[in-house]
């Protein structure tokens, strides 16, 4: 997250001893990104972050995309992802590019004895059902229903579950993502325009200090594949941090929407971006105000882009036939537009309940069998009464 925060204690100086009670020092590390030119954080550990003990055999997790070429209106079912005992496993791949991937998950337990580390992409997952608490070296941040928790790539993090019931809606990132920069002033700080601000982000919190001795195992992605490393140290053992580079929480609760007289274009939804994508929440607003306002969108062709709905919660009132978890997709190519009846519906209605996640990339994504296995295949006609 583009400000600045730290927990735990850090000497006053960056890169100078700093010691511990019994006099030897701590071990400082750098995360840094795009090289050494952009964000970053320094952690300081009991030990060194480098202590490996063995590395286990990898394993594959490339998504199997079966249809990389996409000309048709979809819609699937993401609620018929199965729940899945172990976390990592639970993950679904749908759909992705060279830019971003598309995950449902159901896991029923969170990753309670190993640690999970991706090292290809920076992780967003939307909590549309389940509560819980991430755990980080950079400290905790407990989550709930409609929380986007952003970790950044290279985050060693832990996650547990407060029930089995859990779904999970996760966007994988191979670029940074960050809030969208005409929010930002050259300072980086949110401005009064932006339809959130620094108080609305769930910082880590409560840093626990684990200096701990043992075989802790990580899970680390890199190039979709698994490595199982064991580490002789915790990787949770820092006594302090600070920086700009952490994993945050969001709310899509907190998010206020921007109203008009007239229909207000999809960019006003936009919370987050990567490189070649955005990503939107759809949130209750009221309606356009215009005394002959058409509340419901236009029809309109995505000329540069796919676009994918995530449906939350509530009643959406351009679409037929939604139900919590359906995702659309709508591919650049051909145009879209309300369902029959949807438009006249929505004269002179006051106001929107709909919940929903967006994700518009620029390249065409591609298919997994899972997807088309969830498929409702008539979507691509239910436009023609
Ligand atoms: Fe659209």
């Amino acid at each position: 997250m583009p400000f600045y925060h730290r927990q735990g204690n850090i000497p006053p100086k960056r890169h100078t001893q700093f010691r511990k009670p019994d006099g030897n020092l701590y071990a400082e590390e750098l995360i840094s990104t795009a090289g050494f030119s952009s964000i970053y954080s320094l952690v300081y550990h009991c030990s060194p972050p480098t202590l490996v003990k063995d590395i286990g055999e990898a394993w594959s997790v490339e998504p199997d995309y079966v249809l990389k070429k996409n000309m048709r209106n979809r819609s699937f079912l993401s609620f018929k992802t199965a729940p899945v005992d172990d976390y990592l496993s639970s993950k679904v791949v749908l759909m992705g590019n060279t830019d971003v991937t598309l995950i449902s998950a159901a896991p029923t337990k969170g990753s309670d004895d190993y640690f999970v580390k991706n090292s290809d992409a920076d992780e967003v997952i939307f909590i549309h059902e389940g509560s819980g608490k991430l755990e980080t070296v950079y400290g905790e941040i407990n989550f709930e229903y409609g929380d986007y928790l952003v970790i950044p790539r290279g985050t060693i993090y832990k996650i547990h579950f407060d029930t089995p019931k859990n779904r999970l809606f996760i966007i994988e990132s191979f670029s940074p993502i960050v809030p969208p920069k005409r929010y930002r002033n050259e300072f980086g700080q949110l401005m009064e325009h932006s339809p959130f601000c620094e108080r609305d982000i769930k910082l880590p919190q409560n840093l626990q200090t684990h200096d701990e001795k043992g075989d802790f195992k990580v899970h680390i992605k890199k190039q979709n594949m698994i490595y199982p490393y064991i580490y002789a140290t915790h990787p949770f053992d820092a006594i302090g941090w600070d920086g700009f580079v952490y994993p945050f929480g969001f709310s899509i609760h907190n998010y206020e929407p921007i109203t008009g007289r007239l229909h207000m274009p999809p960019p006003i939804h936009q919370t987050f971006e990567g490189h070649n994508f955005v990503i939107c929440s759809f949130v209750p607003r009221l309606y356009d105000y215009h005394p002959l306002s058409v509340p419901a969108p236009y029809n309109h062709s995505n000329v540069d882009s796919d676009e994918i709905l995530y449906y939350v919660d509530g009643d959406f009132m351009s679409r037929k036939h939604v139900e919590r978890g359906m995702i659309s997709l709508h591919p650049k190519g051909i145009p879209h537009g309300p369902h029959p009846g949807t438009v006249e519906k929505s004269l002179g209605v006051k106001e929107t309940k709909e919940l929903a996640v967006m994700i518009d990339p620029f390249y065409p994504l591609h298919l997994t069998s899972a997807a088309l296995e969830m498929e409702d295949i008539n979507y691509w006609k239910s436009w023609v009464e």
